[in-house]
């Protein structure tokens, strides 16, 4: 089998490819990625040499070349994206022409390509936000209700799949996707930012009154779900995957970390609130368990605790990135 993976240099793409890689030796795949700035080929190093692995520099909005690397592909692992939410509060065109425009491009040249299944990676943000000590968690009823930029241009790419699905019968499935943590992440998330700040001996900053809750989900376990929804969903389906069962805020989430690393709550700086700061996510994944056997494996505890030696271990990494664009990035941000 031929898969495409769009966006495979970013942070669940890498990890993907090495996931599928090594629990299916025999397929190939070719990783389409424009190399943004948050995509990087050192995440794929170990695989460079594989004679099943191609690389393909490209952005998801050139239709020709789209069209040219389709050609044979049996399936599409669809990542490529705009991922970050303060950046789409401060430029939300890009979003709109990656997120949309592109996944357009992509839908298109896989109907004309008669690729057999469009995989379309989403994201649990197009529900909206949920309340505080509220029982309810995001389904596949839940109704779209996006509230920023990025999660309103994710709501349109996969209404579109979805229509390209019932209109032509391009045979689609989308996963609704909570926070993922674990290695290779850009370091302007939560979890990556506070590990990285802290070994630097930089504070972490705290939107708000911290006590924002979202749905962590080790990015193997999102690996292993994709799997599964590639092997044994249903075309014309979506599948809502979480990690946890409890509510865990930002605060106790980062309490954890510097729990782990030895730090006390001093290094804790509130800064101003993110815009339309959505409140709580939590994930229903009933669904995924009950039609494709899904179930998280990795715990949040021992997985925060790999994920921060992974950073420990990887400075070069990370120190890399955050000497370039990211400072730019940084000083718009947080003021500093
Ligand atoms: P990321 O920002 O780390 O990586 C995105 C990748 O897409 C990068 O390699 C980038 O170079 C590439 N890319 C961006 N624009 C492109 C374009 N026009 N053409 C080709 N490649 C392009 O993102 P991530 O966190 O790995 O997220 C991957 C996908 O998963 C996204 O669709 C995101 O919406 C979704 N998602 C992410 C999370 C999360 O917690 N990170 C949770 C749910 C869903
Ligand atoms: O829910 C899935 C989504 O999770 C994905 O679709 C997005 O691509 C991904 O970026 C992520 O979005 P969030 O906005 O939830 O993730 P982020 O790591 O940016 O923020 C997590 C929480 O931490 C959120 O409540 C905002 C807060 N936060 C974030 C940063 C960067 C802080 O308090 N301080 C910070 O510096």
């Amino acid at each position: 089998m031929k898969i495409l993976v769009t966006g495979g240099a970013g942070f669940i793409g890498s990890n993907f490819i090495h996931y599928w890689l090594k629990n299916h030796p025999d397929d190939k795949i070719v990783n389409l990625d424009k190399l943004t700035y948050c995509g990087n080929l050192e995440n794929l190093k170990e695989v460079e040499s594989n004679k099943n692995y191609q690389f393909v520099k490209g952005d998801i909005c050139e239709g020709e070349l789209i069209n040219k690397v389709m050609k044979g592909i049996d399936k599409v692992v669809h990542f490529a994206a705009e991922s970050h939410v303060d950046r789409s509060i401060l430029e939300p065109s890009t979003f709109i022409q990656t997120n949309i425009i592109g996944t357009q491009i992509l839908l298109e040249a896989a109907l004309k390509n008669e690729v057999k299944h469009f995989h379309h990676i989403s994201t649990d943000e197009v529900f909206g936000a949920l309340k505080l000590d509220d029982p309810a968690k995001f389904n596949e009823n839940t109704r779209y209700d996006p509230r920023s930029p990025y999660s309103a241009s994710k709501a349109a790419s996969d209404h579109l799949v979805m229509a390209y699905h019932i209109t032509y019968g391009l045979p689609v499935t989308i996963t609704n996707t909570s926070n993922n943590y674990g290695p290779y992440q850009y370091p302007e998330k939560l979890l990556p930012l506070a590990i990285t700040n802290l070994i630097e001996g930089k504070k972490v900053p705290i939107y708000g009154d911290g006590k924002y809750v979202r749905d962590w989900l080790y990015v193997e376990d999102h690996c292993r779900a994709i799997d599964l929804v590639l092997t044994k969903g249903r075309i014309g389906e979506t599948y809502c995957i979480g990690g946890l069962t409890d509510d865990v805020n930002n605060l106790e989430l980062i309490k954890k970390v510097l729990k782990i690393m030895g730090k006390d709550e001093s290094v804790l700086e509130y800064v101003k609130d993110r815009l339309g700061h959505d409140r709580r996510y939590a994930v229903d994944w009933s669904k995924a368990k009950n039609e494709l056997g899904y179930q998280p494996e990795c715990d949040l505890d021992t997985y925060l605790e790999k994920t921060i030696q992974w950073y420990q271990a990887n400075e070069s990494w990370w120190k890399r990135i955050k000497s370039g664009e990211y400072q730019e990035y940084y000083q718009r941000q947080y003021g500093k």
